[in-house]
């Protein structure tokens, strides 16, 4: 499985229910490394996208405890357990897990490659993805030049993991 993620000098990724800051370019690549593929998410970011609503294109599996929650397209999940047998029925390599923490805390270990675009600023955020750089799982494999957006600067960088995931 992958992780996509946008985070900060303190790997901070929201605040209030929202992204910290929306890059273009950070989108862009969202889109185009998720499109057709299988997207996780917890039922926070779900209702944190536009509309609300399930991503176009993909195929979207929610993780929410209510057992009545409703998305239109989307595959819900209620707990972990059912969420990792729904994971399973697709390629590895095409699962996206999208966020947000508790969620990218959940699937860390069933993890091989997070894609991070890591921003150089350190916002006020109350919600954080797990310090890879000081993971003993994962080591840092790629890291682009930086790329500017106003003041800010960020790159995008991969970790791999160098122990088996969880299957
Ligand atoms: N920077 C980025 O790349 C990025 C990406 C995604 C999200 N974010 C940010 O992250 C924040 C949201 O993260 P979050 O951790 O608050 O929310 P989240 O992970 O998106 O969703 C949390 C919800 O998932 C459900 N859930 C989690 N564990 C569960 C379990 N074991 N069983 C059943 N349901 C479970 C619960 O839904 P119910 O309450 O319905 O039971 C829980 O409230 C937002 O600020 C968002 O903007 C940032």
């Amino acid at each position: 499985m992958n992780m996509i993620v946008a985070a900060d000098k303190n790997w901070g990724i929201g605040k209030g229910g929202s992204l910290l800051v929306s890059i273009p370019a950070d989108m862009k690549l969202f889109r185009s490394q998720t499109e057709g593929k299988v997207v996780v998410m917890g039922r926070r970011t779900l209702e944190s996208l536009p509309g609300g609503l399930p991503l176009k294109g993909r195929t979207n599996i929610v993780l929410t405890s209510n057992p009545s929650y409703k998305a239109p397209g989307a595959v819900i999940c209620h707990d972990q357990e059912s969420l990792l047998k729904e994971i399973k029925k697709y390629p590895p390599e095409d699962v996206y897990c999208i966020g947000g923490e508790s969620l990218y805390r959940m699937l860390l270990p069933y993890t091989d490659t997070v894609h991070v675009t890591r921003i150089d600023f350190a916002f006020q955020a109350d919600r954080y993805f797990p310090d890879l750089d000081g993971h003993p799982d994962f080591i840092m494999t790629a890291e682009s030049e930086e790329h500017t957006y106003f003041d800010l600067e960020y790159q995008f960088v991969r970790y791999e993991r160098k122990t088996p995931a969880c299957v």
